[in-house]
């Protein structure tokens, strides 16, 4: 009995040590726990702050670290926390850095593989950005085509608003903001992939939407419990949120096929395709003869389902913040105001083209996707190769994500950073963006 008790108190310290044991080099950090690593700690500091991306901010004061790189373990993944600008341009640009996450979470998704565009990597990322791209450029998308879109939607708001007015009888109306942008945001990448666009009202898609946003508020990019303890997944399908994800997705694809099948339905082989749809679906019957092609059903979904993502929610949440400083701020409102009728009289509608001539307006948008992305994280990178950071060793296959408040937040490059202060571009009339001003990322998985 001594000798088992020995035993297993020798095994026992091994795998503790082994466990609390970080690699050579690795970026600081809080001290690992056996088997949950740094995750109890960031739970705490986030239950603190109320948002995940402020615990990186207090971890920022915890190990003084200029590089503004840090390194956590939640579970089996290893983590860093890529915080300072020069970390965030590093991370864009180091090609070993350049994949995406294998985790479970991401897989389940898009039917348990690694499919789609904005989580994927290797030869299947770079086929399909480059045919997604190379397609919407001959539709026009790069230029006029997508500016037109995007264009009439903006006219469709402001009709609404107009509508809204007429309704009340009156000049003033009261509007719920809150949800007021979503569903024109959405119909600027839903008119390129499928030539639709939805009526604001449109329950179905509301409903989709809506569906999307309390599922990503509980669980964020970075992952929930059953990304990181993926084993819960069988052991507690309800509580580590597994079930209902997948349940949430299926819905979605459900309204997906709709469409697919309505494209299936109407698209004439000899002609040229109108939309990404038509092209994937043109590709995918050119492959159908050959097993290995990624030209398949399942990928037209999973890509619709990332553009959809990726494309809806980050510029609904920058036109949020603009609206609710302006809201906040009527003097920012005012000056926008008398900008655009010197430049536009009260006869049209702005274009792209006016864009130089309307600083302060451009200031807002910068403003907006600022405060956006300062309160919010890149999509994760993973390393391939063993590598370095900021002189930190970074070893394969650990996750590597940006915390844009590091860059956006910063009091140096922004002064007085929580302040919505569109002024702080306006230099000499024009609208001057700092250097370190990167919301989309740097490198080859920026759009
Ligand atoms: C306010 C607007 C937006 C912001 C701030 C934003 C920000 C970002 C960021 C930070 C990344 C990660 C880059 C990286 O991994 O290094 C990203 C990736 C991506 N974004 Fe956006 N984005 C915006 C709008 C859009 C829109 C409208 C689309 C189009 C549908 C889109 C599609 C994508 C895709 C597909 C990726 C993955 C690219 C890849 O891995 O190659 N984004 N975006
Ligand atoms: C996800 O699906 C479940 C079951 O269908 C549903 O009860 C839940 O409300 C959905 N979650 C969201 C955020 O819509
Ligand atoms: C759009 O942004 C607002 C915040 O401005 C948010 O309340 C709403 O849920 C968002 N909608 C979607 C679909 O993300
Ligand atoms: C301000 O702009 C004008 C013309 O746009 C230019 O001639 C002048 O050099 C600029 N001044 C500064 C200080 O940048």
């Amino acid at each position: 009995m001594f000798y088992f008790i020995s035993f297993l108190t020798v095994i026992v310290t091994i795998v503790f040590v082994l466990e609390t044991r970080k690699p050579k080099n690795y970026p600081p950090g809080p001290q690992w726990l056996p088997f949950i690593g740094s995750a109890l700690h960031i739970a705490q500091l986030r239950s603190k702050c109320g948002m995940l991306c402020k615990a990186i901010d207090e971890l920022h004061k915890i190990y003084l670290n200029p590089t503004g790189l840090f390194g956590l373990k939640f579970g089996a993944d290893m983590l860093v926390v890529a915080y300072s600008a020069a970390a965030i341009k590093e991370l864009g640009t180091n090609e070993d850095l350049d994949g995406r996450p294998n985790s479970v979470f991401y897989r389940t998704r898009t039917f348990g593989k690694k499919i789609g565009i904005l989580t994927v990597d290797g030869d299947l990322w770079q086929e399909h950005r480059r045919f997604i791209m190379r397609h919407l450029k001959n539709f026009g998308f790069a230029g006029r085509g997508m500016l037109n879109i995007i264009e009439n939607e903006a006219e469709m708001i402001v009709k609404e608003l107009k509508e809204g007015m007429k309704k009340a009888g009156t000049k003033e109306t009261i509007v719920d903001m809150k949800e007021f942008f979503h569903v024109f945001v959405l119909n600027n990448i839903w008119k390129m992939m499928t030539g639709i666009r939805y009526d604001r009202n449109s329950k179905e898609v509301n409903e989709i939407l809506m569906m999307f946003t309390k599922l990503l508020q509980d669980v964020d990019m970075v992952g929930t419990l059953f990304s990181h303890f993926p084993f819960l997944r069988f052991v507690a399908p309800g509580l580590s949120g597994y079930e209902q994800f997948v349940e949430n997705h299926t819905r979605f694809y459900a309204f997906l096929r709709k469409e697919v099948q309505r494209h299936r339905e109407n698209f004439v082989p000899s002609e040229e395709p109108k939309d990404l749809l038509d092209s994937y679906l043109q590709e995918i019957d050119n492959h159908e003869r050959s097993d290995d092609s990624t030209f398949i059903e399942e990928q037209l979904l999973a890509v619709c389902l990332d553009l959809f993502l990726a494309g809806s929610e980050t510029t609904n949440k920058s036109l949020g913040f603009a609206f609710l400083h302006m809201t906040l701020k009527p003097e920012i409102q005012d000056k926008a105001h008398k900008e655009l009728t010197s430049v536009l009289g009260n006869t049209r509608f702005p274009s792209w083209e006016d864009k130089s001539n309307l600083p302060y307006c451009d200031a807002i948008v910068h403003e907006g996707l600022r405060f956006f992305m300062g309160h919010t994280f890149g999509v994760p990178h993973r390393a391939l190769e063993d590598t370095r950071l900021c002189g930190y060793n970074i070893p394969k296959n650990t996750m590597v994500v940006g915390c844009f408040r590091g860059m956006l937040m910063d009091p140096i490059t922004y002064p007085d950073p929580d302040n919505f202060n569109p002024d702080r571009y306006i230099k000499n009339n024009s609208c001057i963006i700092p250097e370190d001003f990167y919301p989309f990322g740097v490198g080859r998985h920026r759009w």
